[in-house]
């Protein structure tokens, strides 16, 4: 399904207009079903296969005010992190996205995969509460630019929306 939308020339052609077909096949996603954990397996996906020098692309969700591991795709990651903690918690606490060159120099970086050298990490916020992060690593130092930031943002922006109302209890 997902080849029908992405194309081959995705890679080579320029960020703007890559990211523009990626948010389409989110979209499509989306469009074609409600349930949030079928569609946060196949956002995940979408991302691994399609950006470029990646390692691991996946979520993080609060549940009982720490981040347990949602659906992902790349190696074992570790399953929970508190708030506060690693560049996923640090995130989620400040609310605000994270864009890591150089992960070894981050103070309590949480190291799932060795291989990873950067990191971007956007929080998941649905009317004011805090949902969880997206979580993507890459091998590559610096993989993350601000054009990636801005549109990695309005990626989480598409999916918020077929994010159900959170429980404000
Ligand atoms: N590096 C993250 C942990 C999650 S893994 O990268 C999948 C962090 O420091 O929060």
């Amino acid at each position: 399904m997902l080849s029908s939308v992405i194309s081959p020339e995705v890679k080579t052609g320029d960020k703007g207009s890559f990211y523009r077909e990626i948010h389409q096949a989110l979209q499509a996603i989306l469009t074609s079903e409600t349930d949030l954990v079928a569609n946060l397996a196949n956002s995940a996906a979408l991302l691994f296969w399609s950006l470029p020098a990646i390692n691991w692309a996946g979520f993080y969700l609060l549940k009982e005010k720490e981040l347990v591991l949602g659906p992902f795709q790349g190696k074992i990651a570790c399953v929970r992190i508190r708030l506060g903690k690693g560049v996923c918690g640090t995130a989620a606490e400040k609310r605000q996205t994270l864009v890591v060159p150089n992960v070894h120099e981050f103070p309590g970086h949480i190291a799932c995969d060795s291989a990873s050298n950067s990191e971007i990490v956007v929080p998941i916020i649905k009317d004011d509460l805090l949902v969880g992060v997206l979580d993507i690593d890459s091998p590559e130092f610096a993989r993350f630019d601000d054009t990636d930031k801005a549109e990695l943002e309005k990626f989480v922006q598409i999916l918020n929306d077929a994010i159900p109302p959170q429980p404000t209890t």
